[in-house]
């Protein structure tokens, strides 16, 4: 295959301090906002990484827009680790975190210690993410912490139990339920995670929360007043054509590029346009008398 070569380097150079908890609690302290993003490749982690972002996430959020599974519940780790490795080819200074995808911490707290280090020797994530705040994911966080790595916390909406919430949709729209949110945000703050995302909850639930808590909070679809914001990248570029969801902001129209692009590409073909002269090699003409003369004498 002859593809344009990329550069296997992390990327250019960055003069820029590399993310450490330390430097997140900081700019919690300081109200400076925390900018996070997904990735799952080593283009879009350099893109990130020139881009300056605080925190790539490789998210099971993954199944769904790079490997086209229903659902995040789908896919495993050893394909979490994969994705994750790539994007840690591709990132110097943003913290990077692997989200633990579904069955491969629940079920006790020596598995999830062993995905978790798989994620970190595998793949070299600095930090994994698990979803839920009841007393089974706390617990999880806690021994996962406590064997030395940093957790990151999800409550509102968790996907990977989207059946068992009633769908995809938002949380902690009552008082019962924004209690049930804050105390598992206080759970998980208890078991040491560092930081917490917040996913499709009321804004004004997620600023109380964020006024409580003594770890960063990172929104997604829980309003301006989190810690952070973290998007999942094919969301903010518009990968998949159709409307924005509700949460999230669409910075560019890839779907559209990208099929403009590759509509002309095709019409060039079919009209011979491409390739033109410039996309060719040449050969000296008396190599090529004697390339056909050659070939003759081997029919
Ligand atoms: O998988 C993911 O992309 C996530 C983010 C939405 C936080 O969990």
């Amino acid at each position: 295959m002859m593809s344009s070569t990329p550069n296997t380097e992390a990327g250019p150079a960055v003069d820029r301090l590399a993310m450490t908890l330390p430097r997140l609690a900081e700019k919690r302290r300081l109200g400076e906002p925390i900018v996070m993003i997904t990735a799952y490749d080593f283009p879009t982690a350099r893109i990130a990484e020139e881009a300056g972002v605080d925190i790539v996430l490789v998210g099971d959020s993954g199944a769904e827009v790079v490997l086209g599974y229903q659902s995040t519940v789908a896919v495993s780790l050893e394909e979490m680790l994969m994705l994750a490795a790539a994007v840690r080819r591709g990132l110097r200074t943003p913290l990077l975190v692997g989200d633990l995808p579904f069955g491969s911490y629940e079920a006790s707290d020596e598995l999830a210690v062993l995905s978790a280090q798989r994620f970190v020797k595998e793949a070299g994530v600095d930090a994994v993410k698990l979803e839920g705040g009841g007393p089974a994911s706390a617990a999880r966080a806690s021994a996962i912490v406590a064997a030395g790595i940093p957790v990151m916390g999800h409550v509102g909406l968790t996907p990977q139990s989207a059946t068992a919430l009633g769908g995809r949709r938002a949380q902690g729209r009552t008082a019962e339920r924004a209690l049930e949110v804050a105390r598992e945000a206080r759970a998980l703050e208890e078991a040491g995670c560092f930081a917490i995302v917040f996913e499709a909850i009321p804004a004004a639930v997620a600023d109380e929360l964020t006024g409580v808590l003594g770890v960063p909070t990172i929104g997604i679809g829980a309003g301006p007043g989190t810690s952070g914001q973290v998007l999942v990248v094919h969301d903010m570029l518009g990968v998949y054509p159709g409307q924005p969801k509700r949460h999230s902001r669409q910075y560019a129209d890839l779907h559209g590029q990208v099929l403009g692009a590759l509509g002309q590409y095709a019409e060039d073909v079919r009209a011979r346009r491409f390739p033109a002269a410039e996309h060719t090699f040449s050969i000296d003409p008396a190599e090529l008398a004697a390339f056909r003369d050659g070939l003759r004498h081997e029919r």
